[in-house]
Protein backbone atom coordinates (compact mmCIF):
# COMPACT_ATOMS: atom_id res chain seq x y z
CA UNK A 1 0.00 0.00 0.00
CA UNK A 2 0.95 3.38 -0.92
CA UNK A 3 2.87 5.24 2.25
CA UNK A 4 1.99 8.58 3.03
CA UNK A 5 4.24 11.12 4.44
CA UNK A 6 3.31 14.88 5.88
CA UNK A 7 6.23 16.56 5.90
CA UNK A 8 5.49 20.45 7.29
CA UNK A 9 7.13 23.59 8.75
CA UNK A 10 5.32 25.62 11.31
CA UNK A 11 5.76 28.47 13.96
CA UNK A 12 2.64 29.20 15.41
CA UNK A 13 1.52 25.55 15.05
CA UNK A 14 -1.51 26.39 12.70
CA UNK A 15 0.12 24.31 9.77
CA UNK A 16 1.35 21.40 12.39
CA UNK A 17 -2.54 21.13 13.38
CA UNK A 18 -3.37 21.04 10.01
CA UNK A 19 -0.24 18.57 9.11
CA UNK A 20 -1.91 16.53 11.98
CA UNK A 21 -5.45 16.69 10.50
CA UNK A 22 -4.21 15.26 7.68
CA UNK A 23 -1.94 12.50 9.13
CA UNK A 24 -5.15 11.16 10.80
CA UNK A 25 -7.17 11.30 7.65
CA UNK A 26 -4.76 10.14 5.12
CA UNK A 27 -3.29 7.68 7.96
CA UNK A 28 0.06 9.05 7.49
CA UNK A 29 3.81 10.15 8.66
CA UNK A 30 4.43 13.29 10.81
CA UNK A 31 7.67 14.54 9.82
CA UNK A 32 8.18 18.96 10.93
CA UNK A 33 11.16 20.44 9.21
CA UNK A 34 13.29 21.64 12.39
CA UNK A 35 15.23 25.19 11.53
CA UNK A 36 18.64 24.92 13.24
CA UNK A 37 18.20 28.35 14.70
CA UNK A 38 14.64 28.29 16.10
CA UNK A 39 12.23 30.76 14.96
CA UNK A 40 10.29 32.77 17.87
CA UNK A 41 6.91 31.08 18.81
CA UNK A 42 5.86 33.81 20.54
CA UNK A 43 3.18 35.87 18.56
CA UNK A 44 3.66 39.14 20.88
CA UNK A 45 7.21 39.55 18.91
CA UNK A 46 5.08 38.89 15.74
CA UNK A 47 6.72 42.05 14.30
CA UNK A 48 10.06 40.86 14.73
CA UNK A 49 9.41 37.63 13.24
CA UNK A 50 8.30 39.80 10.34
CA UNK A 51 11.64 41.65 10.35
CA UNK A 52 13.23 38.34 10.37
CA UNK A 53 11.90 36.90 7.88
CA UNK A 54 11.64 39.68 5.34
CA UNK A 55 15.69 39.68 5.81
CA UNK A 56 16.23 35.87 5.33
CA UNK A 57 13.96 36.43 1.67
CA UNK A 58 15.98 40.04 0.84
CA UNK A 59 18.96 37.99 1.39
CA UNK A 60 17.85 35.26 -0.05
CA UNK A 61 18.87 32.87 2.80
CA UNK A 62 18.84 29.07 3.08
CA UNK A 63 18.04 28.48 6.73
CA UNK A 64 19.46 25.40 7.57
CA UNK A 65 17.51 22.13 8.78
CA UNK A 66 18.14 20.58 11.69
CA UNK A 67 16.56 16.90 11.12
CA UNK A 68 17.21 14.76 8.48
CA UNK A 69 14.41 14.48 5.69
CA UNK A 70 14.16 11.05 5.26
CA UNK A 71 11.88 10.49 1.99
CA UNK A 72 12.45 6.75 1.62
CA UNK A 73 9.90 4.44 1.58
CA UNK A 74 6.96 6.84 1.23
CA UNK A 75 5.34 7.73 -2.18
CA UNK A 76 3.05 10.95 -1.35
CA UNK A 77 4.49 13.55 0.18
CA UNK A 78 2.37 16.74 1.68
CA UNK A 79 4.65 19.39 2.06
CA UNK A 80 3.07 22.11 4.29
CA UNK A 81 3.96 25.81 5.44
CA UNK A 82 2.81 28.81 6.41
CA UNK A 83 2.79 32.09 3.44
CA UNK A 84 5.68 34.27 4.96
CA UNK A 85 6.07 37.61 2.75
CA UNK A 86 3.07 36.31 -0.14
CA UNK A 87 5.82 33.06 -0.57
CA UNK A 88 6.98 29.84 1.65
CA UNK A 89 9.74 30.46 4.21
CA UNK A 90 12.83 30.19 2.89
CA UNK A 91 13.71 27.46 4.87
CA UNK A 92 11.03 25.29 2.08
CA UNK A 93 14.31 26.37 -0.68
CA UNK A 94 16.62 24.45 1.90
CA UNK A 95 14.47 22.00 1.35
CA UNK A 96 14.24 21.60 -1.97
CA UNK A 97 17.95 22.26 -2.05
CA UNK A 98 18.78 19.37 -0.06
CA UNK A 99 16.30 16.96 -0.84
CA UNK A 100 15.50 14.49 -3.95
CA UNK A 101 11.83 14.46 -4.81
CA UNK A 102 12.24 11.59 -7.51
CA UNK A 103 9.32 9.24 -8.25
CA UNK A 104 7.26 11.22 -5.41
CA UNK A 105 4.13 12.26 -5.66
CA UNK A 106 4.57 15.65 -4.12
CA UNK A 107 1.11 17.44 -2.58
CA UNK A 108 1.58 21.16 -1.39
CA UNK A 109 -0.47 22.64 1.49
CA UNK A 110 -0.33 26.04 3.69
CA UNK A 111 -1.62 28.50 6.09
CA UNK A 112 -2.03 32.18 5.41
CA UNK A 113 -4.02 34.95 5.98
CA UNK A 114 -4.68 36.08 3.07
CA UNK A 115 -2.63 35.26 0.42
CA UNK A 116 -4.12 31.95 -0.49
CA UNK A 117 -1.24 29.81 -2.28
CA UNK A 118 0.46 32.84 -3.93
CA UNK A 119 1.64 30.87 -6.43
CA UNK A 120 3.52 28.86 -4.32
CA UNK A 121 2.37 25.53 -5.40
CA UNK A 122 3.37 25.92 -8.63
CA UNK A 123 6.92 26.58 -7.16
CA UNK A 124 6.53 23.64 -5.50
CA UNK A 125 5.90 21.89 -8.44
CA UNK A 126 8.92 23.11 -10.23
CA UNK A 127 11.27 22.62 -7.35
CA UNK A 128 10.49 19.24 -6.03
CA UNK A 129 13.27 17.83 -7.94
CA UNK A 130 11.56 14.30 -9.61
CA UNK A 131 8.58 14.43 -8.16
CA UNK A 132 5.37 13.72 -10.57
CA UNK A 133 3.99 16.54 -8.66
CA UNK A 134 0.71 18.77 -9.82
CA UNK A 135 -1.64 16.15 -10.76
CA UNK A 136 -4.48 18.72 -11.07
CA UNK A 137 -7.23 16.18 -11.96
CA UNK A 138 -7.01 15.40 -8.13
CA UNK A 139 -8.47 17.11 -5.43
CA UNK A 140 -6.22 17.95 -2.74
CA UNK A 141 -3.71 20.98 -4.86
CA UNK A 142 -7.71 22.30 -5.10
CA UNK A 143 -8.64 21.53 -1.23
CA UNK A 144 -5.83 22.87 0.00
CA UNK A 145 -5.68 26.17 -2.19
CA UNK A 146 -7.31 28.93 -0.24
CA UNK A 147 -9.05 26.52 2.71
CA UNK A 148 -5.18 26.44 4.28
CA UNK A 149 -6.78 28.77 7.04
CA UNK A 150 -8.66 25.44 8.10
CA UNK A 151 -6.34 25.39 11.27
CA UNK A 152 -8.05 27.92 12.40
CA UNK A 153 -11.23 27.12 11.04
CA UNK A 154 -12.14 23.10 11.23
CA UNK A 155 -15.76 23.36 9.33
CA UNK A 156 -13.91 22.87 5.97
CA UNK A 157 -12.42 19.89 7.16
CA UNK A 158 -14.75 17.40 5.68
CA UNK A 159 -14.01 18.94 2.57
CA UNK A 160 -10.29 18.08 3.37
CA UNK A 161 -11.62 14.55 4.28
CA UNK A 162 -13.55 13.93 1.29
CA UNK A 163 -10.77 15.32 -1.32
CA UNK A 164 -8.07 13.58 0.32
CA UNK A 165 -9.89 10.12 -0.09
CA UNK A 166 -10.76 10.98 -3.34
CA UNK A 167 -6.90 11.89 -3.84
CA UNK A 168 -5.75 8.83 -2.47
CA UNK A 169 -7.85 6.31 -4.66
CA UNK A 170 -6.92 8.25 -7.78
CA UNK A 171 -3.25 8.16 -6.89
CA UNK A 172 -2.53 5.08 -5.17
C1 LIG B 1 6.93 36.37 9.09
C2 LIG B 1 5.50 36.22 8.70
C3 LIG B 1 5.08 36.63 7.46
C4 LIG B 1 3.75 36.43 7.04
N1 LIG B 1 3.39 36.80 5.79
C5 LIG B 1 2.14 36.50 5.35
C6 LIG B 1 1.75 36.79 4.01
O1 LIG B 1 2.51 37.33 3.21
N2 LIG B 1 0.49 36.48 3.65
C7 LIG B 1 -0.41 35.88 4.48
O2 LIG B 1 -1.52 35.60 4.08
N3 LIG B 1 -0.06 35.59 5.76
C8 LIG B 1 1.18 35.88 6.21
N4 LIG B 1 1.54 35.56 7.50
C9 LIG B 1 0.57 34.86 8.35
C10 LIG B 1 0.87 33.38 8.39
O3 LIG B 1 0.96 32.82 7.09
C11 LIG B 1 -0.22 32.60 9.14
O4 LIG B 1 -0.38 33.14 10.41
C12 LIG B 1 0.12 31.13 9.22
O5 LIG B 1 -1.04 30.39 9.50
C13 LIG B 1 1.14 30.84 10.29
O6 LIG B 1 1.44 29.45 10.25
P1 LIG B 1 2.04 28.70 11.53
O7 LIG B 1 1.04 28.90 12.67
O8 LIG B 1 2.08 27.25 11.11
O9 LIG B 1 3.38 29.26 11.81
C14 LIG B 1 2.83 35.80 7.93
C15 LIG B 1 3.26 35.43 9.20
C16 LIG B 1 4.56 35.62 9.58
C17 LIG B 1 5.00 35.18 10.95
Amino acid sequence: MAKTLILYFSVYDSTHHLAEEIARQTGGDLLEIEPLIPYDKNRDHYDALAAYAKKEHDEDQRPAIKNTIDLSGYDTVFIGYPMWWYTFPMIIYTLFDTVNFSGKTVVPFNTHMGSRDGGTYKTVREKARGATAGKRRSGVPRLTYGRSAIADCFAPLHTLAHLTHKYLEENS
